[in-house]
């Protein structure tokens, strides 16, 4: 991670390539992205085995809240922490227009906030962005009372953008870490996980190859010059799938893993 970091810094010297900015501008596209797209996923399916309307749960890391609204109408009360306060506010307004009362929001890094256990806790897609998994893990599980679920991918977003990352940069990119990492940091600090892998669809559409070389270009941590611009293009042009009027990446889905593990019983203090 920390290699990773260095190389994001070393290509995007501003620090906009990761952090609460990074996210809050890419809050509103993301939130396009993914909306609705929560009820579909196996994740909720999993969750909605152990979520009864008494239930609590925490989502550390909500972003737009795409489980966190899915899981609103089912549960007693919904907790999500967010270090991007743009992402935070998409939530409220998506709350709100759902008539769902029972949606808190908190912003702050998980490291950093002060919120109370809840009977499930879900982390989704927030893990490999995170340098102290270990202190990040050990948090969630003191949060949780009953099933605590991490969800990452499986597959990697760099097998998708490899050839691209070399064609501009001449090396393969610093390997973030997997949900192997995860159970692995998990046994480090005593905490035995289950894994299950599932496929989730690919849900990334681009409305033009101008488009597509927009969102790869900041991906790839390239410069904006018209020289990147118009050799995206011409590589993506011959890469993506035309679908209807939109383009996609050539893969329907993707695996993806789900770290589940139930905390131990705790002393009530
Ligand atoms: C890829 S998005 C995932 C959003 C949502 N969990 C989902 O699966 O749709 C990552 C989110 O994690 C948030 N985030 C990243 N690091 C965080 C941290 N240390 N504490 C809290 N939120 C964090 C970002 O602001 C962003 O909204």
């Amino acid at each position: 991670m920390r290699a990773r970091r260095a190389e994001m810094d070393r290509l995007v010297p501003d620090g906009g390539a990761v952090g609460a900015s990074y996210w809050d501008s890419r809050a509103r596209r993301f939130a396009a992205r993914t909306a609705g797209s929560g009820a579909r996923d196996p994740l909720l399916a999993r969750i909605r085995r152990v979520a009864r309307s008494s239930t609590t749960v925490l989502d550390v890391g909500a972003g737009p809240g795409r489980f966190a609204l899915a899981l609103a109408p089912r549960v007693a009360e919904v907790v999500a922490v967010d270090a991007s306060p743009v992402m935070g506010s998409l939530l409220r307004r998506a709350s709100r227009q759902a008539g769902l009362a029972n949606v808190t929001t908190v912003t702050g890094r998980w490291e950093e906030v002060e919120v109370g256990p809840a009977d499930v806790v879900l982390c989704s897609y927030v893990l490999p962005l995170v340098d102290d998994a270990a202190g990040f893990l050990a948090k969630l599980d003191a949060a949780c009372r009953g099933d605590a679920y991490v969800y990452l991918s499986a597959l990697s977003a760099d097998a998708f953008s490899d050839p691209f990352w070399r064609h501009f940069h001449g090396k393969p990119r610093q390997p973030g870490p997997t949900y192997l990492d995860a159970v692995a940091v998990l046994a480090e600090v005593g905490i035995r996980a289950d894994v299950e892998v599932v496929e989730v669809a690919v849900r990334t559409r681009h409305n033009s190859v101008a488009a597509a070389a927009r969102s790869y270009r900041e991906a790839l941590l390239l410069p904006d010059t018209a020289e990147v611009r118009r050799e995206l293009r011409g590589l993506l042009s011959g890469w993506l799938v035309a679908d209807g009027n939109v383009l996609r990446p050539p893969l329907r889905s993707t695996p993806a893993a789900i770290v589940h593990w139930s905390p131990r019983p705790r002393r009530r203090t």
